[in-house]
């Protein structure tokens, strides 16, 4: 566990980047530092390997102050990775990788395996180890970044932006790469985003900081979205904060209809096959036209899934089907908005 108890830092220019901040990152966990630039999550960022020093109060590592610990030793037990991966340009990915157990004294032969690793373990071609930083895309940078901050296996990892540089579709990607890292490996990871969907997508805790770097509300997502702190926590998880908490309310309440695909049905009708699984919505006016469907697993899947299987039809309706991808049900537009209106009240 990281403790910041009462840590302020002040520049010798007299900026209070980070004003007595009391937050802690539980071990095995992903705490987010979400805020305006300029808010400080940098300056907290680097206070916990000591690249900066705090000016009062103390940072602990697992009841350690870091203060004790000199700077090459702490950090060889913490992983950092940055925007645009910083990686050395001159060097090879599977070097670039292997920096930390090459510090570390490693034999050639067992840090060159352990980086082989974990360019797999990444989700790239062990291919691209022979390659420099240049031949690789950003987002393949970016992954080599991850790999290198996990070389010497370090319990805690320092992420600052690592994703920001990076286009959505593929900072799409490398977010769930991480969480699939994390399902396996349990770091104690601290994450600095001015992204508050990446914050909330990616945080187990959410810190919300404001410009002066005062703690404006530390929470899990689900709470920051249903109990924002104050008018400056709601305004910067904006306007469709209902529809972010939708991910985080589940279906197996939902209401649905189980009349759709009988004659009767009104001005829709879901097509099934002989499984039972869907085939598409006629209407009533062009009964020969298939029109697309979206379809969510009742229970498993969250309302979100819900309402974007719902836009992806011109019915208005989600089709709710069980694990086997049959059809359990309907979800119409009128069950949804009370989901909505309900997120909203909430
Ligand atoms: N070396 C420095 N000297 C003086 N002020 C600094 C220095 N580094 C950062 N700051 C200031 O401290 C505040 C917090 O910066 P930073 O931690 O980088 O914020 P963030 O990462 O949230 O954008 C900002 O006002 C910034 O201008
Ligand atoms: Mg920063």
């Amino acid at each position: 566990m990281i403790t910041f108890d009462a840590v302020t830092k002040r520049y010798p220019d007299g900026t209070v980047a980070v004003d007595r901040l009391d937050l802690e990152a539980p071990t095995g966990e992903i705490t987010v530092l979400v805020g305006p630039s300029g808010c400080g999550k940098t300056t907290s960022l680097r206070m916990i390997n000591r690249m900066i020093d705090a000016t009062e109060g103390r940072i602990l590592l697992d009841g350690a102050p870091v203060q004790d610990i000199d700077p090459p030793t702490l950090r060889r037990g913490i992983g950092y990775v940055i925007q645009q991966a910083g990686l050395f340009p001159h060097r090879k990915i599977v070097d670039n990788i292997a920096t930390v157990p090459h510090l570390l004294g490693w034999d050639k032969k067992k840090a060159r395996a352990r980086a082989m690793e974990l360019l797999e373990r990444v989700g790239l071609d062990p291919g691209l180890a022979g390659r420099y930083p240049f031949q690789l895309s950003g987002g393949q940078q970016q992954r080599v970044g991850v790999a290198r901050a996990l070389a010497a296996d370090p319990p805690v990892l320092l992420m600052d932006e690592p994703f920001s540089a990076v286009d959505p579709i593929v900072r799409t990607s490398l977010q769930d790469e991480l969480l699939r890292l994390q399902a396996e490996l349990n770091k104690t990871i601290v994450f600095v985003t001015h992204d508050i969907d990446e914050a909330i997508k990616l945080g187990d805790r959410v810190a919300v900081l404001r410009v002066g770097g005062k703690l404006a509300q530390v929470a899990d997502p689900k709470t920051l979205l249903s109990d924002p702190a104050d008018d400056f926590v709601r305004e910067f998880l904006g306007r469709d904060r209902g529809i972010r908490r939708l991910q985080f309310i589940s279906t197996e309440g939902l209401r649905l209809r189980t009349d759709m695909t009988g004659d009767a049905a009104g001005p829709w009708r879901l097509v099934v096959d002989a499984d039972g699984r869907p085939t598409g919505w006629v209407s009533r006016e062009r009964p020969d036209e298939l029109e697309p469907y979206g379809t969510f697993v009742r229970g498993r899947d969250p309302m979100r899934s819900a309402l974007d299987a719902a836009l992806l039809s011109p019915s208005g309706c989600a089709v709710a089907v069980d694990e086997d991808g049959k059809v359990v049900g309907v979800a119409t537009r009128e069950t949804l908005d009370e989901a909505l209106a309900e997120a909203a009240d909430g």
